[in-house]
């Protein structure tokens, strides 16, 4: 699978250059042989010669298609869409294990603006170095490169020569090279990097109808690729000595890292890799020890980095190391994943000295504005602020627990959560999966090329099995029918093998559900999950904390749910006990505890959802069963 993924890459930058070769007009033949050269050294990897002409026809249709875009940026989000499509095509294990996702392109404009605008206020301008941490197919270095060049270009602007005399200049190009690092743990998205940096740069100098020579081509692209371990502390990086680094790091809960990849974090230098962590935590201890006094950092992470318990550790470094923290809140989600995100930007300190923190939501009308700004906080102001803005206090550490330690303590004494329990009795596992993969409606499409269904939504344009164009003119099918005519038995789908209990939603009172829904079972495509998880005994929670209760309830046997319920699978031991764990999840006190602990008044998301929901502790310590 990874190899083809390589050849893809790799077939579609050679495709590239065949195009790009035979369209150009003023092109030297030395700068073709150049490119050609090119082309054969680049084949890390080995064609499989079956392969050569697969997606041949798509390949170079797209490649015309983004040569004829009027402005880079349309490019750049066409050859990022191709690159996004390639990365969430390997398998979600690799991706969950690298913590991949991809950023969106406004996201990354933003992000790197923003920094350039922090170091822009220091009183001596500096040449910038950047870094992008966990690089992935490459999107924020290469938008660096951009800007960089387009930037160099326009310093001429308003002479007769149309571009900077320094882009003649290979001296240039390697002092660029020299300042723009990029790194990434994953060999596949280093591969990706590289070719996505040289395509769009060639796109730009064309674009731009810039000179190309054959020394430019050789050093292409003007970018230091690091394919390493990014928190490795011996890694080639020291030497780099970034003055801006930028990202979207990994996410990835300690827990769900490899022991020996934990142990190892946990016996290195980082103070944030302690307890119960987030890798994203020690990237961003790790980017603060790399930047020098008034370097930025700016990253894309998850907001419950403002709020968690279990994060206060980097917390505490950010406040202790900054000079200057911003915190906005993000608008655009991301299609993978349903977690809601801020962009946080910080300035190194000389010294630890209070930061200066400046807090940027949007309003219910769009508006951006700033919440929050100032270093010198009073305590009646703060305790204004709760009332809106609950992480503030968090943030400042400030926070008075005293009336809630109780609380935590009993419940922590007295029960496990889910995760306790699978460490103690790894023979008797207790595990939680979300229903079956479908939109609100439960209404799906079939895709006319390969002939698999998907649900339906009026945004995918792509079939997320083939990834070929879908025609919004396909008729959508219901798949969950309300009240099932069991009495017609002509209707194939209707036997009693092909249709199940189904359960979607249902209201916070209910403590036992039933069903009169039933969902069809024929569909191939649709990610029902495996039947036999839905006949084990289970417990089923809708949200946490919707009107200050978790919302859990009994279910049927052999019921299936959407995917915005989870399911808690038991095994038998627990056979007579469903009716009081359900009671326990629906309890005040593990309400208390979870407002407390984790949410602190704010909504949760699924992504988060499903590992809190692991972390609460309802199952009775006493329990004899074992
Ligand atoms: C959330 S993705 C971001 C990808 C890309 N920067 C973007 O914004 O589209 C995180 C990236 O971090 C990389 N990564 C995971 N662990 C890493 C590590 N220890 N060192 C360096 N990179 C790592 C993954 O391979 C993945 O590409």
């Amino acid at each position: 699978m990874e190899e083809r993924l390589f050849e893809r890459v790799q077939l579609l930058w050679c495709r590239f250059q065949e195009v790009y070769i035979s369209t150009a007009e003023n092109i030297s033949s030395e700068v073709k042989s150049a490119l050609m050269l090119l082309n054969s050294l680049n084949k890390s990897t080995s064609f499989n010669s079956n392969n050569c002409n697969l997606n041949k026809s798509r390949d170079i249709e797209f490649i015309h298609q983004l040569i004829a875009q009027t402005t880079i940026e349309k490019q750049y989000k066409e050859l990022m869409d191709y690159f996004a499509d390639i990365i969430k095509s390997r398998p979600s294990s690799k991706k969950a294990s690298l913590g991949q996702v991809t950023t969106p392109f406004p996201i990354i404009k933003e992000i790197i603006a923003e920094c350039k605008s922090i170091k822009s206020t220091q009183k001596i301008p500096e040449t910038l170095k950047w870094l992008d941490v966990g690089c992935g197919p490459g999107f924020f270095i290469s938008w660096i490169m951009i800007q960089e060049l387009i930037q160099e270009s326009i310093k001429n602007s308003g002479k007769t020569e149309k571009i900077s005399a320094n882009l003649h200049d290979i001296e240039y190009w390697h002092s660029l090279k020299a300042r723009l690092g990029a790194i990434d743990i994953d060999s596949l998205s280093i591969h990706m990097a590289k070719r996505f940096a040289s395509m769009i740069l060639l796109l730009l100098i064309r674009h731009e109808g810039w000179h190309l020579s054959h020394e430019i081509i050789e050093i292409l692209p003007p970018i230091q690729f690091f394919a390493h371990d990014f928190l490795d502390e011996k890694s080639p990086i020291d030497g780099f000595k970034p003055t801006i680094i930028v990202g979207n790091p990994p996410y990835i809960f300690s827990r769900n890292l490899t022991p020996k990849y934990r142990m190892e974090l946990k016996n290195s230098c980082y103070s944030s890799a302690q307890g119960q962590f987030d890798i994203s935590d020690v990237f961003i201890e790790r980017s603060i020890q790399l930047l020098p006094p008034n370097g930025v950092l700016g990253l894309i992470i998850p907001e419950i980095l403002l709020s968690l318990s279990s994060r206060r550790n980097i917390r505490r470094i950010l406040i202790n190391s900054s000079n200057y923290i911003f915190i906005r809140e993000v608008q655009e989600t991301f299609q993978t994943a349903n977690v809601e995100n801020i962009e946080l930007f910080i300035r190194k300190s000389h010294q630890q000295s209070d930061p200066m923190l400046k807090i940027e939501k949007t309003n219910i009308q769009g508006e951006t504005q700033v919440i929050f700004e100032g270093n010198k906080i009073k305590p009646q102001e703060i305790e204004q602020e709760i009332e809106h803005n609950d992480r503030l206090l968090d943030l400042l550490h400030i926070k008075n627990e005293s009336k809630y330690s109780e609380i935590v303590e009993f419940v922590e004494r007295k029960f496990y959560s889910i995760n306790e329990w699978n460490e103690l009795h790894p023979q008797q596992p207790i595990f939680v999966f979300r229903g079956v993969e479908l939109s609100k409606k439960g209404v799906i499409i079939q895709c006319t090329n390969c002939g698999l269904w998907m649900p339906f939504s009026r945004k995918i344009l792509k079939c997320k099995h083939c990834h070929r164009p879908i025609s919004q003119s396909i008729i959508p099918t219901k798949i969950i029918h309300e009240r099932l005519d069991f009495t017609n038995q002509n209707r194939k789908k209707n036997s009693a093998n092909s249709v199940q209990k189904f359960v979607q939603n249902f209201p916070h009172e209910k403590k036992k559900l039933q069903t009169d829904s039933y969902i069809d079972l024929e569909y191939k495509g649709i990610q029902y999950k495996p039947l036999e998880r839905y006949h084990q005994l289970r417990i089923v929670v809708r949200q946490l904390l919707h009107e200050k209760k978790i919302c859990a309830a009994e279910i049927e046997p052999d019921t299936m749910t959407s995917q915005s319920i989870y399911n808690i699978c038991f095994p038998s031991v627990f056979k007579d006990e469903v009716p009081s764990l359900v009671k326990n999840l629906r309890s005040d006190l593990t309400a208390d505890y979870l407002f407390v602990t984790f949410s602190k008044g704010k909504r949760l998301f699924p992504r988060i959802l499903l590992n809190i929901l692991k972390e609460i502790p309802f199952i009775p310590k006493n329990f004899k069963h074992i």
